[in-house]
């Protein structure tokens, strides 16, 4: 299937449990069910095709020597800590992938998604929809047992919402502060399909996924196990 169309439903699936979308901090909005089934397949499709490199998944090593549990792809702009690279200089050398147009689309959409909804509607954010140019996805792959620990996502050099996507196995997502990486935080469970922005004041709050549950994913979204996310970004770099 080519992804004309695909992502032209302004429909909202309805969530598991009934649950609405939900404004987890000030700029932060979760809302349940986002993609549909048909749309999860393809992307856990594109998935696939982009960890057939140039530059394959890996487990990036922090500094200190901690290699990370959870393996990421990247495009656009390559991710290792703490900086964006045009190459993969931590891993093979080769230039990633583009970030395709696509993307950036379904990036407007989430975030007009996220900023109209009754409980998380924000005419300041959701005027941002329009120009919103991710330049930067980190395709994150969780498998049994992986964990991301508490981070900021402060590398990039724009101030953009993170537009974060869930498809596979639920996770524990734990969303804080932007103080620090302790409480006060709100767990909420990501299920595959979800939709998770975060701008304005909470742009910068730590969070991290302190548990993936194995064997949960939907049949219907694609994978069998595991989980992808994919977060997009505007670097702000040139
Ligand atoms: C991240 O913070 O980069 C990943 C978050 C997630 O996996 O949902
Ligand atoms: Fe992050």
């Amino acid at each position: 299937m080519s992804e004309d169309g695909l992502f032209e439903l302004e429909l909202v699936q309805p969530a598991v449990d009934d649950a609405g979308p939900r404004l987890v901090g000030p700029g932060a909005v979760h809302v349940p069910g986002w993609l549909t089934p048909v749309q999860q397949r393809w992307i856990v499709e594109r998935f696939g095709e982009w960890t057939r490199g140039p530059v394959p998944l890996r487990a990036a090593t922090l500094p200190g020597g901690h290699q990370m549990s959870v393996r990421t792809v990247c495009l656009g702009w390559h991710w290792q800590p703490y900086k964006y690279t045009r190459t993969a200089s931590d891993v093979n050398g080769q230039p990633v992938l583009d970030l395709p147009d696509w993307m950036v689309r379904l990036g407007r959409k989430a975030l007009a998604a996220a900023y109209t909804t009754e409980v998380a509607a924000d005419p300041s954010l959701a005027a941002l929809a329009g120009d919103y140019t991710p330049d930067a996805a980190l395709v994150n792959w969780y498998q049994d047992g992986a964990a991301m620990g508490m981070h900021q996502d402060k590398d990039e050099a724009s101030h953009a919402p993170v537009v974060s996507l869930s498809i596979g196995d639920t996770c524990r997502f734990r969303f804080g502060n932007t103080q620090t990486r302790t409480k006060p935080y709100t767990d909420v469970l990501l299920r595959s399909g979800d939709l998770f922005v975060f701008g304005g004041p909470s742009r910068f709050a730590f969070h991290g996924i302190p548990k993936v549950f194995a064997g949960t994913a939907p049949q219907d979204c694609g994978l069998e196990h595991g989980r992808i996310n994919i977060t997009m970004r505007v670097t702000g770099l040139s």
